[in-house]
């Protein structure tokens, strides 16, 4: 199986991800970091606690991270994941606290240990990274790839130009595409064709198990924000797309392509610029870019991982 970490700021898609790579069998997930985000980073390290009780995993270490972005204003996404970060059904109280080590120090001491190269999972900000990479840059050739949900081909959902995970450390994204290590976006392009249709809800909530029940109550929780905030009549299923490419690759179509980040732009900060069609020959492919991804064999995959934990 291959050695993954999670970096995340769950968030209900972010849930949905850490219970997809418990399930699959062919990822060995060996932490879940956590980052402010979509809650503040205290929220998100308790519901990364509670989601692992959840699947059953309370033996993954978790550690939390950074609490605002490298540069700049702290971004949060409480207003569509609710004021915990995770609103809807009621969690039972993590059964134990984080690791006393930061995300930072937990990572490198990870990827120090790795037998083989470790792949990094991103589905909050890129910062805890971002810091690693600055101040760690010998544990680059440890980390065997990025794969991040962020940014976009097209515009954006927290401002009209940036995605949210972009817009909220844009600096530290800057350098993780710098790096040279080996990077694949998962940006909005892709996962708003992954929406949790009602069809999907109702095969969660068959699911004659808690698991299933509280999937399907998480995607009420958060197909009411995405109707309030942008009108979408399905929440589309960001992060879990990140776990599916390393699962079952061929669900996606990936085009090479140069990827750069805005840093400065007055309206533009965080949006995610991408050569699509290699117009610029000076900007040579720095990521592998998610275009199109096969929804009915996705759904098939999530729905099945949720059903497989649910059974354990
Ligand atoms: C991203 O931001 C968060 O709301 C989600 O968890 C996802 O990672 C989508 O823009
Ligand atoms: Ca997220």
């Amino acid at each position: 199986a291959r050695p993954v970490i999670i970096d995340c700021d769950p968030g209900h898609d972010d849930a949905i991800a850490i219970l997809l790579a418990v399930a699959s069998p062919s990822i060995d997930l060996l932490a879940v970091t956590t980052c402010f985000g979509n809650c503040a980073v205290e929220d998100a390290t308790r519901n990364a606690l509670q989601i692992l009780d959840l699947a059953g995993a309370s033996h993954i270490p978790v550690a939390a991270g950074a609490a605002g972005p490298l540069s700049g204003e702290t971004t949060l996404g409480n207003y569509v994941h609710g004021g915990s970060g995770l609103d809807g059904p009621e969690l039972p109280e993590p059964s134990r606290d984080a690791l006393p080590e930061s995300a930072g120090e937990l990572l490198a001491r990870l990827l120090e240990a790795a037998e083989h190269p470790v792949t990094l999972v991103v589905i909050g900000p890129m910062t805890n990274i971002g810091a690693l990479v600055r101040s760690r840059p010998d544990l680059i050739d440890r980390i065997a790839e990025i794969v991040f949900m962020g940014g976009s081909t097209e515009r954006g959902n927290h401002t009209p130009a940036a995605e949210f995970n972009t817009f909220a450390d844009p600096e530290a994204l800057d350098i993780v595409l710098h790096s040279g290590i080996a990077v694949r976006m998962v940006g909005l392009n892709l996962t708003h064709q992954a929406l949790a249709t009602p069809e999907v809800v109702a095969r969660m909530r068959a699911q004659q198990h808690t698991i299933g029940q509280t999937a399907a109550a998480w995607m009420g929780f958060f197909g009411s924000s995405y109707h309030r905030v942008w009108d979408f009549e399905a929440p589309p299923v960001h992060d879990p797309c990140t776990i599916a490419a390393l699962i079952e690759p061929e669900l996606i179509t990936w085009v090479d392509a140069f990827v750069a980040v805005e840093l400065r732009g007055e309206w533009t900060r965080g949006a995610t610029l991408v050569d699509l069609h290699r117009r610029y020959p000076e900007h040579a492919p720095n990521a592998r870019v998610a275009i199109a991804l096969d929804a009915a064999r996705y759904w098939d995959l999530v729905l099945g991982a949720l059903d497989d934990l649910g059974r354990r």
